[in-house]
């Protein structure tokens, strides 16, 4: 009976995670284990990305340290600092290019706005988040891209986070989506100037991605 039960869990063990689609509001669909199959990729090359550009706490305009790390790949980078938020093509840290988008990155980030609805998307950055517990983002807008017709798609790997849709006004009560690894959202259209951030990051260990939660976000930027 014992050996029954085990052999039946390791057979579920070899099953891809299903992929589903969530609308949550127009234009903003949550797809969930859409990033698993490419899991062991997608954490290779944030290593090999982030040993040229290292994580980094970066400071807001106001001149408040970010409770999240961050690095980007691709021909633009998201930047901020006293001096402002931007896209730039050098990491200000090393004066480098940033690193290239890897394929792997990109194919995802075009399949995942496609099964969104939102053909041709092809990101040039990509923001490189990692959270450590006690880590959030607040709502904020993502409004430094210059073409809003193009969506934001986004890739959570490792612990899970309280991912929250607000309005396109910031007062509005904003919708608690709990997201998981491999869990990609994607908000363009009416969606695309939405309000958005996560809650704290709880501690726990990903038997990928340890104490973290990352998360992958590609725009088109330029
Ligand atoms: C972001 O808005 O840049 C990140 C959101 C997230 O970590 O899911
Ligand atoms: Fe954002």
């Amino acid at each position: 009976m014992l050996k029954l039960s085990t052999m039946t869990l390791d057979l579920f063990a070899d099953q891809p995670a299903e992929i589903t689609t969530e609308t949550v509001l127009k234009g903003a669909i949550v797809l969930r284990n859409f990033a698993c199959a490419q899991e062991q990729g997608l954490l290779s090359e944030i290593r090999k990305i982030t040993a040229d550009a290292p994580f980094r706490h970066m400071k807001t305009p106001g001149g408040h340290s970010m409770s999240v790390a961050m690095s980007c790949c691709g021909s633009w980078g998201w930047v901020t600092d006293t001096r402002g938020y931007r896209y730039q093509p050098q990491d200000p840290c090393t004066g480098e290019p940033w690193p290239a988008m890897p394929v792997v990155f990109s194919q995802l980030a075009t399949a995942a706005a496609l099964a969104a609805g939102y053909q041709d998307f092809m990101p040039d950055a990509c923001l490189i988040n990692r959270y450590e517990p006690g880590a959030k983002m607040s709502l904020h807008q993502d409004k430094n891209e210059r073409d809003f017709s193009q969506p934001i798609v986004s890739v959570s790997l490792g612990l899970p986070q309280v991912f929250q849709f607000g309005g396109l006004t910031r007062g509005e009560r904003p919708l608690n989506v709990p997201l998981g690894h491999g869990d990609t959202v994607v908000w363009g259209g009416p969606s695309r100037l939405r309000y958005h951030g996560v809650l704290t990051l709880k501690a726990g260990t990903h038997p990928l991605a340890g104490p973290y939660r990352y998360n992958l976000t590609f725009r088109f930027a330029r």
